[in-house]
């Protein structure tokens, strides 16, 4: 699966987006480890705080259909649009690593990519819980405490 490929991927499920209130329609797709890939758009709410943005909504499908490893993601707006604060971190939990690619364009148009690190540096996750964190690499600089 290309990056190109993705992105497409993207861009069709933005044409599912209910978005009557911003106008602001995104699509996203995410390709899991398996292979497979995981489409979603958003979907906006009377109440606009209920609004789930696209990357969320990909990201409950895969993890509704077992998939906990993301290989990468691709976002599709009316123009390009960074995943928000809360979508970065959610990311975070299932990417495969530091370098997972987020890639992100205006639908029908060109794309960039960043590492998932770009977009969420120095971040919490799941192995802080999970007893797999390891000593942050400036801790000495603290006098190591
Ligand atoms: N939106 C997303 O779907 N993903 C993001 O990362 C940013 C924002 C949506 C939510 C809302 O429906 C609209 O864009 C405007 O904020």
């Amino acid at each position: 699966m290309t990056h190109r490929e993705l992105f497409e991927r993207a861009c069709a499920a933005r044409e599912n987006a209910y978005a009557p209130y911003s106008g602001f329609r995104v699509g996203a797709c995410i390709l899991t480890q398996d292979g497979s890939t995981f489409s979603g758009c958003n979907f906006e709410n009377a109440s606009y705080g209920a609004t789930i943005c696209a990357e969320r909504c990909a990201a409950s499908c895969a993890v509704a259909a077992g998939q906990r490893r993301f290989m990468a993601i691709a976002i599709a707006g009316n123009s390009a649009a960074w995943p928000c604060g809360i979508c970065r971190q959610v990311l975070r939990e299932f990417a495969c690593g530091p370098e997972m690619p987020v890639i992100v364009g205006a639908a029908g148009g060109e794309f960039t990519v960043r590492t998932l690190e770009e977009l969420l540096p120095e971040s919490f996750g799941p192995e802080y819980l999970l007893g797999e964190a390891k000593e942050p690499k400036n801790s000495k600089t603290n006098g190591g405490k």
